[in-house]
């Protein structure tokens, strides 16, 4: 028996043991072959490694004119974007390996942002979900499918840090807090890259945008951000390193400057923090042109050449439609640029093929008949519905009204209930609306044979100005309804009067977020808003399924509506899934990862309020302490907030002991039960409040979740240890993770702002 035990204890050892022992001859054959190869290359060949234009009829940037394929032949390429399918991904790697000199492969890399043609939600639903399970298995989902047709690269996980709801590109990452960020970004990579990169449904992830992107002044899209150290590694940095500690392969400098240099040639940031502290071992490639936006910044002479040096210098590997690095043939000639750094960015590129066994076979992505089993297979489509039901959040239920029943006559009105090219959101590059549903189609199957009837009318454009809706719908996928403003209406408010219920389908459209797509209206659109006032004159009940790729001021709405549900962008099952919690086939277990604002002028805006002087607790006006005149300081919904068809009760909190040296341990336990009538799931939230710190800390902030699903009645204890690596943070001298002796609060709760405290004294 003893040794059955002894076995177990140590099994895991022996194992991690022989892992490493495999790492490292698996990284020294890799070495032995990649040198090899390297000895036969000319420069140019070597700075072909590092070029990478875009293809296909996927622009983000601005689009160039290339002759691709002889560039190919000539080595001058090492990976393609955008370009989809596998046929066509085979024929380019075909000239590649067949008609290139050395056959070296082609990276092929794509915006696999929040699935691939299965669309899961936008990331920053995605992240309401709390659920890194389900996130995790989108990953990997994508990487199924994107892998089936021929990708191997994604630019994803998006894990900027954002407090802006301005700033589009909010849509496109997982919120406001750094430690949720910090889980979803290792569970995106984990998902992505799977045990090996060698796994043909596996690709390798690339993290963006590194860094400090999400803090854009203004919320203005490509804008310079003006971090100090101290709250940029508290606040912000913890998710690019989570990515990187995750192991992904590869990371995307980002456009902004830190420090008053630009990303893509700041090495500080690529050489001295993301190699030499954090240990990266992958490469790093720009973002679109950011090599050749050097020179916009004013930081070299406007010759490409310097900028593409001083790139290089700073430990970029890839760049990005510049073809920067690929003309510095000549530099490297003449002393002006390293050939040591032309060897080490070339090394890393060939590496990253090695990994994903591209050398082993160029055409291991490439296997055309996975597409028709693989690619939106009803599966994948499951999971997506069921993923983009957990993602909902339910802000208001009064009286009940929902789940709605299955019965009478329901109005669905709004401009985004029967548009199919909306539902994925922003960044689906490979999405194909047309085999998604729309929100009518989707309410119509939930009621086929129940007799209820379900009546539709579309009410009003997205706006007023004509020009204003082109620019939210700038790719097409809304078209604008010629009818006039009371034609429309009055079709809405007719069917509204025969109703029983009225489910408004209104918001934002999916390309109002996303790439430079900031605001600072981020209200109900005034055509919908004014529908909607109208609609309420009837005085019958309504849900507002709300649509948005950001947080929303929706002050109007929360007064004069029961029921509002947050339903982002939920993917190509969105249909499906908002029936379901609709109509209580789901129960909704979403909870905010972005609090949401009363007013713009709030922004910057999170749950994270440092330690300020002049506090004011209540959030109202009170002369000379932190507020607004107008406006309260506090959101209108808190972060980690989210209702359910149930509800959940909090008791029997505490903490093993109130006493904790600096290097010991105390648990916070909490018993959670569902007091309702329906199963439904929680996520429970621990938050600390270190009252006494050398750098300012929160007053709150999150350091542990655990999202559980509990039947009616039933109670659950949740335990969370409490030690340095939980409780610590980057001291101001050193930037160390550190945890300093004295009283810090310990907060467990539904929310952010419905929270018990009990104080833990943290003793040197
Ligand atoms: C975006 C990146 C994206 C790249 C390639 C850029 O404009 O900032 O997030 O990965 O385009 O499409």
């Amino acid at each position: 028996m003893k040794r059955f035990w002894l076995i177990l204890l140590i099994a895991p050892m022996l194992l991690a043991g022989c892992r490493k022992q495999n790492e490292a001859t698996e990284d020294a054959q890799m070495r032995v072959y990649v040198d090899k190869l390297m000895a036969q290359m000319t420069l140019e060949e070597k700075l072909g490694q590092l070029n990478l234009p875009v293809t296909g009829n996927i622009v983000t940037g601005a689009a160039r004119e290339s002759n691709v394929a002889e560039d190919i032949r000539q080595g001058k390429v090492g990976g393609l974007f955008n370009l989809k399918g596998a046929d066509a991904i085979r024929e380019v790697q075909r000239i590649a390996v067949e008609e290139s000199r050395l056959g070296i492969p082609l990276l092929f890399g794509m915006d696999v942002i929040h699935g691939y043609e299965t669309v899961f939600p936008i990331p920053l639903g995605l992240s309401c979900s709390w659920d890194m399970q389900a996130i995790e298995r989108s990953a990997q989902i994508a990487a199924r499918e994107a892998t089936a047709d021929g990708i191997c690269w994604t630019f994803s996980p998006m894990v900027d840090v954002c407090h802006d709801g301005r700033w589009g590109r909010i849509s496109e990452g997982s919120g406001e807090d750094p430690y949720l960020g910090s889980r979803i970004a290792e569970a995106m990579v984990r998902g992505y890259q799977g045990e090996s990169l060698k796994d043909s449904a596996t690709m390798m992830a690339c993290v963006k945008h590194f860094a400090l992107y999400g803090l854009v002044e203004a919320g203005r899209e490509y804008n310079n951000v003006y971090p100090d150290d101290f709250h940029a590694f508290n606040e912000y940095m913890q998710p690019y390193q989570a990515a990187v500690d995750a192991g992904a392969g590869s990371v995307m400098a980002a456009f902004n400057t830190i420090h008053g240099i630009p990303c893509t040639g700041n090495k500080w940031l690529l050489n001295d923090l993301l190699r030499d502290q954090w240990g990266f071992k992958g490469f790093v490639v720009s973002d679109y042109c950011g090599l050749e936006q050097l020179r916009d910044h004013g930081v070299c002479s406007p010759s490409k050449e310097e900028a593409a040096i001083q790139c290089l210098d700073a430990g970029l590997d890839m760049d990005m439609v510049s073809a920067g690095l690929v003309e510095l043939a000549d530099a490297v000639r003449a002393g002006r640029c390293s050939m040591k750094a032309v060897d080490a960015a070339c090394r890393r590129m060939l590496e990253a093929k090695y990994k994903l066994g591209l050398f082993d076979d160029p055409y291991m992505y490439c296997d055309t008949t996975l597409r028709n089993t693989v690619i939106l297979c009803p599966e994948h489509r499951a999971e997506a519905r069921k993923i983009a039901g957990e993602s909902m959040v339910l802000l208001k239920n009064d009286r009940n009204i929902l789940p709605l029943q299955k019965k009478g006559t329901i109005a669905l009105i709004g401009p985004l209930a029967n548009t199919r090219p909306n539902m994925s959101g922003t960044w689906a590059v490979a999405a194909v609306p047309w085999r998604y549903k729309t929100v009518r189609e989707g309410l119509q199957d939930a009621l086929a044979g129940t007799g209820a009837r379900l009546l539709y009318a579309k009410g009003s454009n997205l706006m007023y100005d004509a020009g204003a809706e082109a620019i939210g719908t700038m790719f097409g996928r809304e078209m604008r309804d010629p009818r006039s403003v009371e034609a429309m209406r009055s079709e809405a408010m007719n069917i509204a009067r025969q109703a029983d219920v009225i489910v408004a389908a209104m918001g934002e459209a999916s390309e109002m977020s996303g790439e430079c797509s900031s605001r600072v209206n981020i209200e109900m659109p005034d055509a919908q808003h004014d529908l909607l006032i109208e609609l309420a004159k009837l005085g019958k009940p309504i849900v507002l399924v709300h649509f948005a790729g950001r947080p929303t001021v929706l002050n109007w709405e929360t007064e004069n509506l029961p029921a509002i549900i947050e339903s982002w962008f939920c993917g190509s099952e969105s249909a499906d899934a908002i029936a379901d919690v609709l109509f209580g086939d789901v129960n909704p277990s979403g909870k905010l990862t972005v609090q949401l604002p009363r007013h713009v002028g709030q922004y910057p805006f999170s749950y994270r309020q440092m330690r300020t002087s002049r506090l004011n607790p209540g959030g109202e006006f009170n002369k000379f302490t932190t507020c607004y005149a107008d406006v309260s300081n506090k959101p209108l919904y808190p972060f980690g907030y989210g209702l359910s068809y149930t509800q959940f009760a909090y008791s029997n909190f505490y903490l093993t002991d109130s006493i904790m040296p600096l290097d010991g341990k105390v648990e916070a336990h909490v018993t959670v039960t569902n007091t309702g009538s329906r199963a439904g799931a929680e996520i429970v939230q621990l938050y600390i409040g270190d009252r006494v710190a050398k750098g300012v800390r929160p007053y709150k902030e999150l350091r542990g979740f655990e999202r559980l699903t509990l039947q009616p009645g039933e109670s659950r204890e949740i335990v969370f240890t409490l030690d340095a690596d939980r409780m610590g943070y980057y001291e101001p001298a050193d930037l160390k993770w550190t945890l300093e002796a004295g009283e810090i609060e310990v907060m467990i709760g539904a929310n952010s702002r419905d929270t018990q405290m009990l104080l833990l004294n943290v003793k040197q």
